[in-house]
């Protein structure tokens, strides 16, 4: 089996959800449940034998260790993490907690069940760290997009925090041979996605009325890669990719904010035209910007295309279309989310440990 952590925030429950649309093989996934992970996410594996689920926090040493020692798996995939720059802009201490400490902590879980694994096991083993191009920092407007030999530069508590943890792994394969991947995704969107990122924000924002919030001048670049191709690109260096190496994984997308939202508005007045026949687009309103703001992301995934063969297979068109139409899809999962009730579950589930 796999260890995931982190599987049931945006893109481990995507990721859970797609390993085992195509692989048998099961997956213990291990996740905090904080405000970003929701079990609901992953309501469709209730009562599969192939994913066993357990609330848990990766820093907790003891915890990984026996779960480690009870499923034995044969990898294990990084997800878990505090991921929103806002948030680490308020407070930072979950954010060093989980992404820094939490990683060293499984990092270190992981080398001794890796150190006590038999030969063949051991040489099999892999450590995979899903991390983000937030840690090279902002590039200039006419700037070369990033590759993985760009130098680390990050400026936001979030990105210093995962930078830290690349760090930190890169230091156990070449101090401790620990079998370890690292890749660095550009933002994804998809279902799932928690609305409080650009994307999701918009559309769930859009059909309740709310004004759509673009920081400054809305001019600041992403480049957006739908989440199921995120999964195929994991998928991928977990089988093929060389122990050591990083992956950039990118969808070849760069597009500014504003261009997003109206896109998101314009399909948005397609699909479900609002009652007065304006357009969405009146509902866009330019706020203050986020401090320390990084101007443009862009990902080289030339790498992971010439040495493991892996490219998108969404467009953005094609992938934004299938996210606004599972927002449209899944009112009850927007309004659990943005109720908090899906929290009330996790207290109820775990008895007050929430
Ligand atoms: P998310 O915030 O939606 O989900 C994070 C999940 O981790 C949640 O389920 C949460 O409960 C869990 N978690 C948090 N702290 C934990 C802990 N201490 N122990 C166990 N579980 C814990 O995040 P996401 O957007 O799904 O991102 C997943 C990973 O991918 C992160 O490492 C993030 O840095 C990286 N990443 C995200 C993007 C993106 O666009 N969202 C892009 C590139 C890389
Ligand atoms: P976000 O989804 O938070 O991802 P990240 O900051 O990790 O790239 O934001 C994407 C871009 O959208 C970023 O430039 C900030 C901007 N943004 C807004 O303009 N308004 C918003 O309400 C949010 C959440 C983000």
């Amino acid at each position: 089996m796999i260890l995931v952590t982190g599987g049931a925030g945006f893109i481990g429950s995507n990721f859970v959800l797609d390993w085992l649309a195509h692989r048998d093989e099961p997956v213990l996934n291990l996740d905090k449940l904080t405000y970003a992970g929701n079990r609901r996410n992953l309501a469709s594996l209730d009562g599969d034998a192939r994913h066993v689920f357990v609330r848990g926090d990766i820093g907790d040493a003891a915890l990984v260790a026996r779960l480690l020692a009870e499923h034995r798996p044969r990898a294990v995939i990084n997800f878990a993490a505090e991921s929103h720059v806002d948030r680490s802009i308020h407070g930072a201490e979950d954010f060093v907690q989980t992404n820094v400490v939490g990683t060293f902590r499984l990092l270190e879980a992981v080398r001794a069940h890796w150190l006590a694994r038999p030969e063949a096991e051991r040489a099999a083993f892999r450590f995979l760290h899903v991390s983000t191009d937030e840690v090279y920092g902002s590039l200039a407007p006419d700037a070369p997009a990033f590759t993985e030999r760009h130098p680390y530069e990050p400026n936001s508590p979030y990105s210093a925090s995962k930078a830290a943890s690349d760090h930190l792994v890169r230091a156990w394969h070449h101090t401790h041979g620990l079998p370890v991947l690292t890749t660095n995704c550009s933002n994804n969107y998809g279902p799932f996605h928690f609305p409080e990122k650009l994307i999701p924000l918009m559309i769930v924002n859009a059909l309740a009325g709310k004004p759509l919030p673009v920081y400054g001048d809305g001019l600041q670049v992403r480049d957006w890669l739908y989440v199921g191709d995120h999964c195929s690109a994991i998928r991928r260096v977990l089988e093929a990719g060389r122990v050591g190496e990083t992956y950039n994984v990118g969808g070849w997308n760069e597009q500014t904010n504003i261009a997003i939202v109206k896109t998101i508005c314009a399909l948005l007045d397609q699909l479900r035209p609002r009652a007065d026949g304006q357009s969405y687009a009146t509902q866009i309103t330019h706020v203050k910007d986020r401090p320390g703001h990084d101007r443009r992301y862009a990902i080289d995934a030339r790498k992971i295309e010439s040495d493991l063969g892996w490219r998108p297979a969404e467009t953005f068109d094609s992938g934004i279309r299938k996210t606004v139409r599972w927002f449209l899809d899944h009112p009850e999962w927007v309004a659990e989310v943005q109720s908090g009730a899906y929290r009330d579950w996790v207290q109820a589930q775990y008895q007050g440990a929430a």
